[in-house]
């Protein structure tokens, strides 16, 4: 949600702010906007995608500049509200990340004082704060002016006169890129990526002070050094290389990806919280929730330790539960459920350990332990290489807890994934086009795996589509069945397959189409099914990879056949850092 960019250098500004602009599009957002400094302070926002920027943007002047991309908050998306906000003189300009909780009692007295508001956003207050306090120097007037916020920002200010950028950090994350007398400044890496791959990433309380050729932290208004990170992502990551769409580059990414995250961890890097739980509590939201399910069914029967699942959003309304150990499982790491539930958890000296895909992420900053899962940046909103990333992570932990007896399973991930995304899945994508709701059936694992394949269908094709445990449907659901209403089901040979095959019958006793993934030569699931995606005969892990990516295929191209905006769905941003 929001993304903020800043430059200063010797280059023209613009381009790269709308470049950056356009590399964070995939946070999702509803506006944007630029200020450059050329003499005056130049601002350029509208409401509406950065593809539909005016020409007037591309030629602001000005070695200087800040930008932004707006998920609306407090007022409507809209010119006005979208950043970058001036105080009253038009001399400062302010982007910010984040939510300023008491923006409604400083707004008042601003107004008081005699300040004029021109947008209902919480930013603005910060604009005319800091034109309150400032006396030539931005960096002493952004310094005097934290202290009168409560809640979270990342905040980039510009001010005329003066050829700095002043960053602030706390609750939002911010980073900064080192180049060669050109210093970028952006909420992640993406926009950065391209010109220096040298990053400094700001903690909470953090003041920076940009120059062109220097920059100097504060924290309490005394400098402090920081570390440069190297970063190993390369810009084409970033890109979308020849593929339609991110969310497709991804998915064939998976192959890679499966292979990194199962060797992400290691038994003796595997943290000892782990290694010494006697039970496991897993909070994340959406598909990182989804993994989490999957991972419940994996390691209580293999491990017999007990896993309690709780969704991020749900966990600060229950007492926390006893265990040794919270996992969080976070893509982004910047969910802020997510970790308000890890931060709950260390509050109640419970250790805790984050499972995420960005280094130095919030997440990683509250947890006791991190494993990254290594899948490399994911762009589109659409989790999948990171759903499957984080399967890779969690069915590592269960084999080595379990002493390794699965390595061997593990290692045949790869091929399993780069052989499925060679399926035709046309028939099945044909029945989903033309329906208004779909029902996504399973049991045992194969229920939370139809879970990520419901939400993945919803939110990239917008077709209404619930998934159930198959043995709830007939608890009320059936009474939505009918020819109209195509049921996808996981049917493949183990403990629930002549079950699965019974509740299947019943569905097409009512009319219903039925899309299985099952075995291709499943002679009575092919005289049930109107459509059989053949899955390959492997290790449930194996199958529970395999069905995963047939599902987001299917999502993917039925969205595509649609004409949706896949890679950013309507009203979704990518890192939910609101509760
Ligand atoms: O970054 P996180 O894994 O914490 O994100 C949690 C959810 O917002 C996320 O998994 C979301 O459900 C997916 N992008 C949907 O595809």
């Amino acid at each position: 949600m929001c993304g903020i960019v800043g430059y200063v250098g010797f280059r023209n500004a613009a381009p790269i702010l709308i470049q950056g602009l356009r590399r964070l599009e995939y946070r999702g957002y509803d506006s944007f906007g630029i200020a450059t400094l050329a003499g005056n302070v130049c601002v350029h926002k509208k409401t509406g995608k950065v593809s539909h920027i005016s020409d007037s943007a591309e030629i602001l002047q000005g070695t200087l500049g800040i930008g932004h991309t707006r998920w609306a908050t407090h007022g409507i998306p809209s010119d006005i509200n979208a950043h970058p906000h001036l105080d009253c003189n038009e001399k400062i300009a302010v982007v910010h990340n984040g939510i300023i909780e008491n923006y409604a009692s400083l707004k008042r007295d601003l107004i008081e004082r005699g300040h004029i508001f021109r947008s209902d956003t919480d930013t603005e207050v910060i604009a005319h704060l800091l034109e309150e306090v400032y006396d030539d120097d931005l960096l002493v007037a952004v310094q005097k002016t934290l202290p009168f916020l409560a809640g979270s920002y990342a905040i980039l200010v510009l001010s005329e006169g003066e050829n700095r950028l002043i960053a602030a950090r706390n609750q939002s994350p911010l980073v900064l890129g080192i180049g060669d007398g050109e210093i970028f400044a952006a909420s992640d890496i993406t926009p950065i990526l391209e010109y220096t791959s040298r990053v400094i990433y700001l903690d909470d309380g953090d003041v920076a002070d940009i120059r062109p050729e220097i920059y100097t932290v504060y924290m309490e208004n005394k400098p402090v050094q920081k570390e440069i990170n190297e970063i190993t992502w390369t810009p084409d990551a970033v890109m979308k290389g020849g593929f339609a769409h991110y969310m497709l580059k991804e998915m064939f990414e998976q192959p890679d990806v499966i292979h990194h995250a199962v060797h992400a961890v290691i038994d003796s890097t595997l943290p000892r919280s782990l290694k010494e739980a006697k039970t496991i509590t897993v909070v994340a939201c959406g598909s990182s929730y989804h993994a989490g399910m999957i991972f419940r069914y994996l390691l209580e029967p293999a491990c017999g330790i007990p896993v309690r699942l709780e969704l991020g959003s749900e966990y600060k309304y229950t007492p926390v539960p006893f265990s040794d150990v919270i996992i969080g499982v976070s893509q982004s790491g910047e969910t802020a459920d997510t970790l308000a539930a890890v931060k709950k958890g260390i509050c109640n000296n419970v250790r805790t350990v984050a499972i995420t895909n960005v280094l130095n992420s919030s997440i990683t900053r509250s947890a006791h332990d991190t494993i990254l899962m290594h899948a490399g940046p994911e762009i589109s909103v659409a989790s999948s290489k990171s759903f499957i990333a984080q399967l890779g992570v969690l069915m590592q932990i269960v084999n080595l807890l379990a002493g390794g007896t699965c390595s061997e399973v593990l290692s045949h991930g790869r091929y399993a994934i780069e052989q499925i995304l060679l399926t035709d899945i046309t028939k099945a994508v044909d029945l989903c086009v033309s329906a208004d709701h779909l029902f996504y059936v399973g049991r045992g694992v194969f229920y939370p795996v139809m879970m990520e394949g419901a939400l993945k269908m919803k939110e990239i094709s917008y077709i209404h589509a619930e998934a159930y445990a198959a043995g709830e449907l007939k608890h009320g659901p059936f009474a939505l069945l009918s020819p109209e209403t195509p049921v996808i089901a996981i049917c493949l040979p183990g403990t629930a397959y002549e079950v699965m095959l019974g509740n299947l019958k019943e569905m097409k006793a009512r009319g219903t189409p039925i899309i299985a993934l099952g075995i291709a030569d499943d002679i009575e699931l092919l005289e049930i099914a109107d459509v059989v995606i053949p899955v390959p005969p492997a290790h449930q892990w194996i199958q529970v990879l395999t069905c995963t990516v047939l599902l987001q295929m299917i999502a993917y191209h039925t969205a595509n056949a649609l004409g949706r905006e896949i890679d950013m769905p309507r009203n979704l941003a990518k890192s939910v850092t609101v509760e």
